[in-house]
Formats: structure tokens, C-alpha cells, sequence
């Protein structure tokens, strides 16, 4: 009898904390700045190779909230930065039919940023392949509370009861409301910690740390945090026995 081969699972939803671009340019004799600009090398590699891979979702944190508060010359750099790589960058999304997204406060950035940032959103809206999220002046606790802000309102405007607030309904305020949660998330740069980011959606994600800094992460780095994803068991509460009698009913 053949040999039975299981197909490595993709991971539907991949999350990216892409840290470590400021201590790769100082092992490299340079400014910060240079680090980001290398860093947009491992994106472009590993967003092809997410797509590549059949990834349906590909979440990067590119700028947090606590990041505003960079030195201001850091702030410019990497807005411009955004700015010029978001306007390069749409063709190649639509020859590789990713549609780009953008979660966090929005309203924040520069405007030249955010029209470059809407622009690209409107041209690609329409690719099935994989959806790219940007995160942008991005937290987890900005979001949490944006989203108690509006169910509150709704609740004052008498749109929903207090007595219908559930999980699933609190979920459909977050800036994520239409995205899967994350079922990987990745850090680089050696750093175990989650720094605000998406901090309810990560609730049952695999976490997966490396100690390569952002500009060295290219497709293969991906490719083997899919690897060590395929050997971990997701057992969401349950007990591993649970998790087989369930496999062998679908079978
Ligand atoms: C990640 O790299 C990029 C951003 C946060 C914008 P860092 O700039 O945080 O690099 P390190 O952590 O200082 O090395
Ligand atoms: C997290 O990296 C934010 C992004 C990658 C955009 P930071 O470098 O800002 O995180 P901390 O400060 O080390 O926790
Ligand atoms: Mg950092």
C-alpha cells in the first residue's frame, strides 16, 4: 500500500510581529532607517510566499501606537516610507491578486499616508487570492476600547440591548470584525512578548518565536514557522483523545 502522505495544514490567518529592523542596522554600521528599509525586502518576500504558500490572511504589524512616540526624524522616515512602498508595491499586489487592508486609527496618520493607503485599498479590493493587513497606529487596547466606545453607543441609541452583548457580538466591533483570528502568529527579533498586538484574537493562536531580526526573515523562515506549526496539536480546551475520536468520525 502507498505510503499515506498528509498535506502540511496552512495556516488560514498568519499574524507577523516584524521586530528587530533598528538592531540589524546597527550590526550593519547604520541609522535605524536603513533597517526599515531592508525590512521591506523580507514583507515583499514574505507576503509572495504567504500567497504562494495558499495563506488566505496575512496580518503585519507595521506601527504601533506606542511607536508615535519614536524620535520624531524615526516617525518621518518610516511614514515616507509607507507612503512610497504602499504606492510602488499596488501592481505587484494585483499581479499576485492580494487585496490589501488596513486595521488600526487610521485617522492618524499623515494624509498623504492615508490617501496612498486608500488608494491601494480601492485598487486591489476586488483579488480573491489573499487579503494583506497592515497593521498601522495599530493596539490591541486602542482597538478593545474603540470597539466599547461604538457598542456603547449603539446600546445609548437603542440599535442593540445590553442583554445581546456576546462574544461573537463584541468581536463585530473590533477592527477585525471581518477577518478570522490569527491561526500563527510569528515574532522575530528574539523578543517573547505580544506588545499590544491583537491581544483578543490571539487567544488560542500558535505562537512562534525566532531569534532572526526582520531584515534577515525572508519566504523560507516562513515556510519553517508553517513547519512547526504543522507539529503542534490545537486542542482549544479539549483532551488529545477528544481531538482523535472527532478526526476518525470525519473520516
Ligand atoms: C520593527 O523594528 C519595526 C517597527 C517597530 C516599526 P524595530 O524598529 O522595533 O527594531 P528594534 O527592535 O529596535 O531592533
Ligand atoms: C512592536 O515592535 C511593534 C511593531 C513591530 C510594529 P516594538 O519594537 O515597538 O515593540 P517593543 O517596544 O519592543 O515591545
Ligand atoms: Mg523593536
Amino acid at each position: 500500500m502507498p505510503e499515506k502522505t498528509t498535506k502540511p495544514n496552512i495556516p488560514q490567518h498568519i499574524a507577523i510581529i516584524m521586530d528587530g529592523n533598528g538592531r540589524w542596522a546597527k550590526q550593519n554600521g547604520k541609522a535605524r532607517v536603513f533597517g526599515h528599509k531592508n525590512g521591506v525586502k523580507s514583507v515583499r518576500s514574505v507576503t509572495e510566499g504567504a500567497a504562494r504558500a495558499g495563506v488566505k490572511f496575512l496580518t503585519l504589524y507595521a506601527f504601533s501606537t506606542e511607536n508615535w512616540n519614536r524620535p520624531k526624524a524615526e516617525v518621518t522616515a518610516l511614514m515616507q516610507l509607507l507612503v512610497n512602498t504602499i504606492s510602488k508595491e499596488t501592481k505587484t499586489l494585483n499581479k499576485n491578486n492580494i487585496r490589501l487592508k488596513a486595521i488600526g486609527d487610521l485617522q492618524s496618520l499623515p494624509g498623504n499616508c492615508y490617501s496612498e493607503l486608500q488608494a491601494a485599498m480601492d485598487k486591489t479590493a476586488g483579488n480573491k487570492g489573499m487579503t494583506l493587513v497592515l497593521a498601522l497606529s495599530y493596539s490591541s487596547r486602542w482597538e478593545i476600547v474603540d470597539a466599547t466606545k461604538k457598542l456603547l453607543n449603539d446600546v445609548k441609541q437603542g440599535r442593540i440591548n445590553s442583554e445581546e452583548v456576546n462574544e461573537t457580538l463584541f468581536n463585530s466591533y473590533l477592527c477585525t470584525h471581518d477577518i478570522p483570528d490569527p491561526d500563527l502568529l510569528i515574532r522575530t527579533s528574539g523578543e517573547y512578548r505580544i506588545s499590544n498586538f491583537l491581544l483578543w484574537q490571539l487567544a488560542y493562536s500558535e505562537l512562534y518565536f525566532t531569534p532572526k531580526l526582520w531584515p534577515d526573515f525572508r519566504e523560507e523562515d516562513l515556510l519553517e514557522a508553517i513547519d512547526d506549526y504543522n507539529k503542534r496539536e490545537r486542542r482549544f480546551g479539549k483532551t488529545s483523545e477528544q481531538l482523535s475520536e472527532e478526526q476518525s468520525a470525519h473520516e
